[in-house]
């Protein structure tokens, strides 16, 4: 593991008084971001379908907690809702809920079912986020939006997860154009681009399969895999009017994988 607190001690508060809605905060890469979000300041209000980990990421971070099915309309309207109710603003939305099941696999193997769970919870959640989000910031003339995207956006794997690769690229193409058609509103939007993250499920997976991370690990000229805090902090960035001119951008935090051609032995 990195030593991250170094970051995080140094941070300036750039959120104070702003209010951020993250979805997926009970785990992983949203449960970084609202660590960080909090710790600069912003009222967090945590969203997840897992009641247990949400709730314990909210009261970690001193914010709320919210129930959400991400694929569901009315759900994610009542979210929204509650974190203007609540705080009295909609600053930032990281809309960063996202699956990567084992059915999704390559097009020859995975079934209808599959690629439509994942277009789902990937995709139709984003969309829904960011209809739900942008009237409260047209009302405010402010805001700022992130949604998950990932290198696999990017770049083509022979590993394939197609349903998952195919949802992040429309995460990526449907926050450009959002970006651009609010950019007058006084809002940002940026799909955020993840190399692959050190999080518990990869480590188990890999140390049961060292080949696996090996074949991953020779095309990242970092040579390693991202820790959550360094996607947490690039959150941060975008959230914060520190990136006021960064809009409609495949923002991507991979460690150069998407640059790299041969990399450093
Ligand atoms: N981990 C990586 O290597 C990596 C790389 C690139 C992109 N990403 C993307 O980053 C995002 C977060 O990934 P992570 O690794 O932190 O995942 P994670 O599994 O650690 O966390 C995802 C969270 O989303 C929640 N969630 C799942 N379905 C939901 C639903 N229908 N409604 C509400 N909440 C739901 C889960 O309960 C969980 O708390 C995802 O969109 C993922 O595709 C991850």
């Amino acid at each position: 593991m990195r030593d991250t607190t170094s970051t995080t001690e140094n941070i300036c508060r750039r959120l104070i008084g702003r209010t951020a809605v993250i979805t997926g905060a009970g785990s992983g890469i949203g449960l970084a971001a609202a660590r960080r979000l909090a710790s600069e300041g912003a009222n967090v209000v945590c969203a997840d379908i897992d009641e247990t980990a949400g709730k314990a990421a909210a009261e970690e971070v001193g914010g709320t907690y919210v129930r959400v099915d991400v694929t569901d309309a009315e759900q994610v309207e009542a979210l929204f809702r509650t974190a203007y109710d609540t705080y009295g603003s909609v600053d930032v939305a990281f809309n960063n809920a996202g699956i990567s099941p084992p059915d999704d696999d390559s097009i020859l193997e995975t079934g209808l079912e599959a690629w439509k769970r994942v277009q789902e919870v990937n995709l139709t959640s984003v969309y829904l986020c960011c209809k739900a989000a942008i009237p409260y910031m047209r009302r405010q003339g402010r805001g700022s939006i992130i949604n998950t995207a990932s290198f696999v956006a990017v770049m083509g794997a022979a590993t394939s997860q197609i349903s998952y690769t195919a949802s992040k690229g429309g995460v990526l193409a449907m926050s450009r154009e959002l970006g651009v058609q609010f950019a007058r509103d006084g809002i940002r939007v940026n799909a955020l681009c993840p190399g692959p993250v050190n999080t518990p499920l990869l480590q188990e997976l890999f140390a049961k399969d060292p080949e696996r991370a090996a074949r991953r690990l020779v095309h990242i000229p970092a040579g390693r895999f991202a820790e959550a805090e360094e996607i947490a902090a690039a959150v941060a960035f975008l959230a914060s009017d520190d990136s006021s001119f960064v809009n409609a951008a495949d923002f991507l935090v991979d460690g150069g994988i998407s640059g790299a051609y041969v990399t450093p032995v």
